[in-house]
This record gives C-alpha cells, sequence and structure tokens, in this order.
C-alpha cells in the first residue's frame, strides 16, 4: 500500500512536471522579454533606493507611483551620465522617487522674478586686479565655511546661499566663524517668500533693514515660514550693502580669492541625480539661462583626466541638502563655459 502511495505521487509529480510546469518554464524563458529583464533590475534598484534612504510609502498605489518615477529617473539618469563632459557620477540619490515639478518645489526654492522690477540694481563690484590666480584655492581650508546645512523639505535655498555669503565674508574680516540664522530670514524677510522661494539680492536688502542676522544657534532652523522672532539684542553680524559680481569667471575667481565666498544662482537639473565629480552637461540638459537654486561658491581647482590629462577646471559648491549628498553636501561643476548659468547671478554681501 505505501510502495503503491509512493508510485503514485512520483507519477504525480513527473506529470506535473512533464504536462504543466516544464511548457510553462521554457514558455517563460521565451518570452521573458528584454523590457521584463529591465524591469526586474530596476525593481533591484528600487528595493536598494528605498533600504538605502529608508523611504517609506504610506499605501501601495503610492509606492507603484514611486517606482513608475524611479525608473523615469533611471532613465534620465542614464542620459545625464552618457552626454556629461566632465567626471560626473550620477546615479540615483535620495530625491530619485521624486518628479523634477516635485523636486524643483522642495528642494529648490530660486525665484527669479521675486525681483522688483523698481528694484535699484546692485552695486557693481570691483574686482581686485592685484590677484594673482593660484590653480587652485578652497575657502574651507581657511576656516570661512561653515558645516553643510539642510534646507529639508522647503524652497528656501535662497537663505542659505545669502547665510554661506556673510558667514565666509564675516569671517575674512573678523577672523570669527558664526554660523548664521535662515530661520530668520524666512520669518522676517518680506521681500521674498520662506519656503515658496527668494533670492539673494532680495535678502541682502531685507537683512539691511531688519538690521542684520542672528546666529543659527539663537534663532535656529525650522524649515516653514513663522513669526518673526527677531531680537536686535542678539544680533551677531550686520551688513552694509551688497554688490553684483560680474559673469567673467576669471574675474569671480580673483574677487573670491581676495574677498570671500560667492552667493550664485544655478540651473539644478544635473543636482537632482548627482553623485560626484566634475559636472558639465550640455546646455540642452542644462540651461543657463534658467537659474532655480541658490547656493554657494567656496573655491575652485583643476581636475586632471586620468589617462588623456585633460584639464576640467572646476568650481567648488556648498549646497544645502546636507551632507549624505553629492561630494559630502558639495558640488562640482565646470568652471569656464558659464555651465549651468553658475556665473550668471554671482552676488555677495558687504561688511564694512
Ligand atoms: C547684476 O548685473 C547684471 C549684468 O549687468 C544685471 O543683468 C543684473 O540685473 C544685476 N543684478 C542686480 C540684482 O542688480
Ligand atoms: C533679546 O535678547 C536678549 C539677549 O540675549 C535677552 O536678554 C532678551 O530677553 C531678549 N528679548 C526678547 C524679547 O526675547
Ligand atoms: C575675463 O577677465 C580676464 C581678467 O580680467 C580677462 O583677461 C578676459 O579677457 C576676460 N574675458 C572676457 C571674455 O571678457
Amino acid at each position: 500500500m505505501k510502495y503503491y502511495l509512493l508510485f503514485f505521487s512520483l507519477f504525480f509529480l513527473i506529470y506535473c512536471a512533464i504536462c504543466e510546469d516544464v511548457p510553462d518554464i521554457i514558455g517563460e524563458e521565451s518570452t521573458l522579454t528584454e523590457t521584463e529583464i529591465q524591469f526586474h533590475l530596476d525593481l533591484e534598484k528600487f528595493k536598494d533606493f528605498v533600504k538605502e534612504h529608508k523611504k517609506i510609502y504610506k499605501t501601495e498605489e503610492e509606492m507603484k507611483k514611486r517606482f513608475r518615477i524611479f525608473k523615469a529617473n533611471l532613465m534620465k539618469i542614464k542620459f545625464f551620465q552618457e552626454n556629461d563632459q566632465g567626471t560626473a557620477e550620477y546615479g540615483p540619490n535620495e530625491f530619485s522617487d521624486l518628479t523634477a515639478t516635485e523636486f524643483k518645489e522642495r528642494y529648490l526654492g530660486l525665484k527669479v522674478d521675486l525681483r522688483a522690477k523698481d528694484a535699484k540694481p546692485m552695486k557693481k563690484a570691483e574686482i581686485p586686479k592685484d590677484v594673482q590666480l593660484p590653480v587652485s584655492f578652497d575657502w574651507r581650508d581657511h576656516g570661512a565655511v561653515t558645516p553643510v546645512k539642510n534646507q529639508g523639505s522647503c524652497g528656501s535655498c535662497w537663505a542659505f546661499a545669502t547665510t554661506g555669503n556673510i558667514e565666509g565674508v564675516n569671517a575674512i574680516k573678523t577672523g570669527n566663524l558664526v554660523s548664521l540664522s535662515e530661520q530668520e530670514l524666512l520669518d522676517c524677510d518680506t521681500i521674498d517668500s520662506a519656503c515658496n522661494g527668494g533670492l539673494p539680492s532680495n535678502a541682502y536688502e531685507a537683512i539691511e533693514s531688519i538690521g542684520g542676522l542672528e546666529s543659527e544657534s539663537d534663532y535656529p532652523y525650522d524649515a516653514a515660514h513663522e513669526k518673526c522672532k527677531f531680537n536686535s539684542s542678539e544680533v551677531k553680524v550686520s551688513i552694509s550693502g551688497a554688490v553684483n559680481i560680474t559673469t567673467n569667471e576669471t574675474e569671480m575667481a580673483m574677487w573670491l580669492v581676495k574677498h570671500g565666498p560667492i552667493a550664485i544662482g544655478i540651473n539644478a537639473n544635473a543636482m537632482q541625480f548627482y553623485r560626484g565629480g566634475v559636472s558639465h552637461p550640455w546646455k540642452f540638459l542644462c540651461n543657463p539661462g534658467s537659474l532655480d537654486h541658490g547656493v554657494l561658491i567656496v573655491g575652485f581647482g583643476v581636475h586632471r583626466t586620468r589617462f588623456t590629462h585633460k584639464e576640467k577646471p572646476y568650481w567648488i559648491i556648498k549646497n544645502s541638502w546636507g551632507k549624505r549628498w553629492g561630494e559630502k553636501g558639495y558640488y562640482r561643476v565646470y568652471r569656464g563655459d558659464g555651465c549651468c548659468g553658475v556665473n550668471q547671478m554671482a552676488s555677495s554681501a558687504l561688511i564694512n
């Protein structure tokens, strides 16, 4: 009886394998198209991404939607990678489940149209003629740059570019590096729009009329627009005006070496997928005429490619998306051809 059962089971198993499973397996193999293989590869990448960045999606709908966006972004990443003229590496980072529009709304915040039509133009910066430009220079080596900050999900880049500039100019002037308050600008600068965007040029004017900036620790960052809590007896730095720095990148470097880090506007298209290296996208991928992000140039250098020894001059840019992004929070972008509009909106506060 036992043997009979065993025999029967074996027969059944073999029958199943031959008549059902086997054709299925063959069928699957022959129809596993390139698209399906790609789907599985993308899915693996998405799982890694979710794990690495501790993403939590509330519903399955949401997860499916994010996976769709992630897949579309992988195509964009490939395109940026294949078309980079520098040494940049693009790949999934914490922003890879966002559409370009979502990314722009939440993590950028340079609003060019916030400059009032009747605002008086900024004074032109005087370019020092006595500067012998070194091959490389970095204000981080001279105690003029605070640690990388994080604007969070708030379009307040403009405030970080502004404080970064004033922190630097003040440190060079006084020998004292003080981290300054972006939150004060979000709450008390009525020319700009807090998490909905702003401009360094407006912020300098606002700081002058508010009466100065408090420190980061006295007026900490909340990534939201709140009631102005400015206290004039806590002012750490006040400014006496601001200057519009040239678009000539050689002269920008001369100004930087002499006076300090420069607040700029840039097109952040390539930054959504940046992981490191010298970013040098073509103009059609990074229109220099549409600036959408405010950041801080803290230095420059030249990269020599390993085998062909081609020179890639670059700017060193402090971003405000935390230390996990890019090169420990920094971005390097090609220097010398107005890449991504890096030279289109350079400015600095003046401190007496
Ligand atoms: C800075 O100078 C440029 C070029 O001259 C000009 O287009 C721009 O409007 C100026 N910016 C400000 C804020 O004055
Ligand atoms: C302003 O700051 C000073 C110095 O820290 C403090 O003594 C004072 O209480 C503050 N005023 C208000 C209204 O918070
Ligand atoms: C940029 O500035 C440098 C130094 O002043 C000068 O030699 C060069 O001709 C300028 N370039 C352009 C395109 O004006």
